[in-house]
């Protein structure tokens, strides 16, 4: 019989009033692959949408200032490396370099004012030791 695989733990991020929308980001630690990295998580249109911070084109951070991942507009996530234009709601390139690549997601949720984002199979939490 085939092993269940326990539901992922929600793992608290921030309040919601934290994110203000198209503001600047909660940016958190995370486990790639079992290797450190880092999350963002924005308001966009209401909703908040979680991102590795990675950009498709090159594995680099993508921020120009910790936390700051729109672009002028406000419209689209730009990194600022060499440019690359991500649309916020679902992370997909739509311009520059990044190639028709897509950033990857993490799982968020939004509950009595407070935000959770779930691990899965390739992202996991960072624990301080
Ligand atoms: S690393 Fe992001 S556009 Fe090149």
């Amino acid at each position: 019989m085939p092993e269940l695989l326990k539901p992922p733990e929600p793992q608290a991020l921030c309040r919601s009033d934290e994110l203000a929308e198209r503001g600047t980001a909660v940016v958190f630690d995370v486990m790639l692959w079992r290797a450190p990295a880092r999350a963002f998580a924005l308001r966009f249109d209401g909703r908040v949408v979680a991102y590795l911070n990675r950009c498709a084109h090159v594995p680099a951070e993508m921020d120009w200032n910790p936390g700051e991942f729109l672009d002028d507009t406000k419209e689209f996530i730009l990194c600022s490396i060499h440019g690359a234009v991500y649309e916020p709601a679902g992370g997909h390139c739509v311009g520059g370099p990044c190639g028709g690549g897509r950033l990857m997601v993490l799982d968020v949720e939004e509950r009595e004012g407070q935000v959770y984002w779930y691990p899965s199979a390739d992202i996991q939490p960072a624990f301080a030791d």
